[in-house]
């Protein structure tokens, strides 16, 4: 008798920033189907602010979940007795915003007699490249560009993560948001540069790469550094306000998101070739970017790697990711999460797999 895998259908949860969201997602016969994703945007409420308010981050979380609870799974067509395990965002993130997506999705799974598992945010973003038509095969080269992580990270086999390089600072996502700032544009600052940037001479201002020294001699060929970057944005804002006139704003922020991208490039092309890996895989929020995006893959296919680039609409914080990574714990045995798993503003990616122990690390 031929063998068919179990269809398993997953409840998701993501409240760790300022993206509430809600997902169902379903592994069926190998394949992942996004049965529904709903995501509630608490952006504007923070951009009156110039930044997340973690305060408000959690009561709007609080007062958005019932709702996209029911419309989630109103969409799937599916009732929460079908659900064969509740998901939820537990670490990184904001330590509030968090428990509102953690004690909602305990309580769900613990009323209707359904397994927990607490997921580590950045295992979520490294799965969002799983949604595609093609995914890539491991083992392979990941850039995490998202607002508080800028991380390579090699991914083998199921659920094996092993963190290559690392911004010693800023993250570029807070690096476009911080510059956004200084430019009086808005927040998020990502997407405000791009629609600025457009319009702008990517050559305009001479600005630094941010390489990061090896106290015994040299770089670290594949971590990042932004701060300087930001610094000398300021630099050239102040040099040319004391000049007068208006400020260059398309040349600035095309000059600066030019120069954020031929650092990821240049370091995610060197780390893949240098590992003797096929495939790259870009994800997390920046990675939105369509010069980003342009310029990985011209580079890619000069280099001969093969370049995945996650779904523009799954970059951003959502729960779909979230519950495609529970979906691939589930099968890889790991069991699930205690109920007395709290949350953790930090873990290390590469303890994700702590969070399935019966003594709940956090
Ligand atoms: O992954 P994400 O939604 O949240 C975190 O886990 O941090 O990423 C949000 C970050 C913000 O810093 C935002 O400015 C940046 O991603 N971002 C972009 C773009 N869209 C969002 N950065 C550059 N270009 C974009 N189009
Ligand atoms: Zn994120």
């Amino acid at each position: 008798m031929r063998y068919i895998p179990k269809t398993k259908t997953v409840l998701a949860l993501e409240t760790s920033c300022d993206e509430s969201a809600v997902a169902v997602v379903r592994l069926e016969q190998g394949r992942l189907r996004l049965l529904a994703n709903c995501i509630a945007s608490q952006v504007e409420e923070h951009a009156k602010w110039g930044g997340v308010v973690p305060e408000i981050a959690s009561r709007r979380h609080l007062e958005a979940l019932p709702f996209l609870l029911e419309e989630a799974l109103t969409e799937s067509g599916q009732s929460i007795e079908e659900m064969d395990a509740v998901a939820a965002t537990v670490t990184p993130g904001l330590a509030g915003a968090l428990l509102v997506g953690s004690v909602t999705g305990r309580t769900l799974a613990n009323f209707h007699g359904l397994p927990f598992l607490g997921i580590h945010h950045l295992e979520g973003h490294l799965a969002s490249i799983l949604l595609t038509e093609s995914p890539p095969k491991s083992p392979y080269l990941v850039l995490l560009v998202s607002g508080g992580h800028t991380e390579l990270i090699r991914v083998a086999g199921d659920c094996q993560f092993q963190r290559l390089g690392r911004s010693h600072d800023d993250a570029a996502g807070e690096a476009f948001d911080k510059v956004a700032r200084l430019l009086g544009l808005s927040y998020p600052g990502g997407p405000a540069i791009e629609k600025l940037a457009k319009f702008g001479n990517p050559k305009a201002f001479s600005l630094p790469k941010g390489k990061v020294s090896n106290p015994k001699g040299g770089y670290y060929p594949y971590d990042f550094s932004f701060s300087g970057l930001k610094t000398a944005m300021l630099r050239q804002v102040q040099l040319l306000q004391s000049a007068g006139g208006e400020l260059p704003l398309p040349d600035l922020a095309a000059s600066f998101e030019n120069i954020v991208a031929e650092v990821l490039v240049e370091r995610s092309i060197r780390c893949t070739l240098d590992q003797s890996l096929n495939s790259l895989v870009i994800v997390g929020g920046v990675a939105a970017n369509k010069r980003l995006r342009q310029m990985m893959s011209d580079a890619a296919s000069l280099n001969g790697l093969e370049l995945h680039l996650a779904p523009q609409a799954l970059c951003t914080d959502n729960a779909a990711m979230i519950g495609t990574a529970a979906l691939m714990r589930l099968e890889s045995k790991v069991g699930s999460s205690s109920f007395q798993l709290g949350v953790s503003p930090r873990w290390p990616l590469e303890q994700a797999d702590s969070l399935y122990l019966p003594k709940a690390p956090f």
